[in-house]
């Protein structure tokens, strides 16, 4: 029989920026892969690549080279209809700077990718829902500007999980929250896990959030590993 292919695996994949001194080899060959349902922290210093890392594999931007595949499809054999598809309905995407319309309340800018979405069923109960959850409720008329920047986070981070996704790509969710919110965001993404078999790859600085997940690893030097723990 042949075995069911992974959620996600990434194999080999490098990147290279182009800098006035050359070529910048951000990622060397990274490594991953993610059943259904698994929950993974990726931690590192600042600029070693988690964002750059998340970007591709929400097929934001292109490897240099290797091989980023979801659900058995290789990214790269994917058309620009396809991609959009696979960003809109499997993962969701939590970016480091949230990326709020600001034109839109709160409300709208969680429903913004169901519009797309005529699978979605009852968006709004569930937007309301999850914007409780996150205690939004009495905020989704509000416009982003007049949000705390934890209370924007956590919007995004609502829109992010609107759709259902497969797998919730998260950099730094928890960035610009106090440990209370912090924890009852890690509380709801975790629950989400469980109910909808959601998987999680989180990049955090916070080791309070990396420790909840069932693996922590650590980019440096252009490569994945698991994260030394100190006894
Ligand atoms: N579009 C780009 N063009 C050129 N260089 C880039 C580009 N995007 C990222 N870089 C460089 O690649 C490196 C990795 O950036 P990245 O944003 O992935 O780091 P990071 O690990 O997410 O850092 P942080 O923890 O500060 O968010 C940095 O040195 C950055 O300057
Ligand atoms: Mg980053």
């Amino acid at each position: 029989m042949k075995e069911a292919p992974a959620l996600l695996e990434v194999q080999g994949v490098t990147k290279a920026y182009d800098a006035p001194s050359g070529p910048l080899e951000v990622l060397k060959g990274v490594d991953l892969r993610l059943e259904p349902g698994d929950t993974v922290a990726v931690v590192g210093p600042s600029g070693c690549g988690k964002s750059t890392l998340l970007n591709l594999i929400g097929a934001l931007e292109p490897p240099t080279s290797g091989v980023i595949a979801f659900e058995g499809r290789n990214l790269q054999n994917l058309n620009s209809a396809e991609l959009a598809r696979f960003r809109n309905r499997r993962i969701g995407f939590v970016f480091q700077f949230h990326h709020l319309l600001p034109q839109c309340s709160v409300l709208e800018n969680v429903l913004v990718p169901t519009l797309v979405n005529k699978d979605a069923i009852a968006p709004r109960d569930r937007a309301r829902k999850l914007l409780d959850r996150v205690g939004l409720s009495d905020r989704e008329d509000y416009r982003p500007g007049r949000l705390s920047g934890g209370e924007r986070q956590r919007a995004a981070v609502v829109r992010a999980l609107i759709n259902e996704p497969r797998l919730l790509l998260a950099d730094e969710p928890t960035g610009s929250l106090n440990e209370e919110s912090a924890g009852q965001l890690v509380r709801l993404l975790l629950e989400l896990n469980h109910e909808e078999q959601m998987a999680l790859l989180v990049v955090t600085h916070s080791m309070a959030v990396a420790k909840h997940m069932g693996r922590v690893l650590e980019l440096r030097n252009g490569v994945l590993a698991p994260k030394e723990t100190r006894a």
